[in-house]
């Protein structure tokens, strides 16, 4: 069966909430296609009045983080059941700019991975080399641990219906998209690693997104590799040309 593509906007830390309601609606009439899953994952406080107003749209709302314990004394932390209980249905999880500046682990996007799924949340893992990593010619090596320990002890049928974003780091609000055959590489590559770990059922059904620098002009290139099936947008996520790109074809 066909993968529905998944072409995700990441807001990062950008967008007030009434900016954010703003945002909304110059994007609602933009981005109607039932074809693919369109989602806004937004900062936490913006996600209510996010969801208020996509209201009977198709755009379905994601958080771009969430901590690995129920509750308690977890100072500035939000708990999956805090997404859960305002409809939240997506989570990006570990973003290099996470792993980067906040000290994120593979480990600790793990735990996040089962706490994820626990709570019916669907992840958005991202994995991606550095600059430094692609030259040394260990991007795979360094993907394959990432992804290897981000599904440690996830369920086949669970790892199923989960989304891997892979965005190189050294293409991540630079303007420089990797070419469609870098991306469809590492992609294909990914789910490689994915059938070793499982099987081929779930290496076909797992979702795969390419992130970095997507645009209006590159993402129907991208899009069309038969590895790469939707992206993980930053910056163009902002701006009426998410339409186009949610368009692409
Ligand atoms: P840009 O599209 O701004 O490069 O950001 C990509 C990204 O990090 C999405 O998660």
């Amino acid at each position: 069966m066909a993968r529905k593509k998944i072409i995700a906007g990441n807001w990062k830390m950008n967008m007030t909430p009434s900016e954010a309601v703003e945002l909304v609606n110059t994007l609602k009439p933009l981005v109607a296609n039932d074809e693919v899953d369109v989602v806004f994952c937004v900062p936490a406080i913006d996600i209510i009045p996010v969801m208020e107003a996509a209201k009977g749209s198709n755009i379905q709302v994601g958080a771009e983080n969430m901590y690995f314990e129920e509750k308690g004394a977890y100072t500035g932390e939000i708990s999956p059941a805090m997404l859960t209980d305002v409809g939240v249905k997506y989570v990006i999880l570990g973003h290099s700019e996470r792993r980067e500046y906040f000290g994120e682990t593979n480990e600790d996007i793990n735990k996040k991975m089962h706490k994820a799924f626990e709570h019916g949340i669907t992840p958005i893992m991202c994995c991606g080399e550095t600059l430094t990593q692609r030259e040394q010619g260990v991007t795979m090596d360094f993907i394959r641990q990432q992804v290897k320990v981000g599904f440690l002890g996830i369920t086949a049928e669970q790892a199923k219906t989960a989304v891997i974003a892979y965005e190189p780091i050294w293409a991540i609000g630079t303007g420089k998209t990797a070419t469609t055959e870098q991306a469809q590489e590492v992609c294909a590559d990914i789910r490689k690693c994915i059938a070793e770990i499982y099987d081929e059922a779930t290496a076909e059904a797992i979702r795969i997104q390419y992130g970095g620098s997507v645009n209006a002009g590159t993402a129907a290139d991208l899009f069309a590799q038969a590895d790469i099936d939707g992206g993980l947008v930053g910056g163009a996520a902002l701006k009426p040309d998410f339409g186009k790109i949610v368009n692409y074809k």
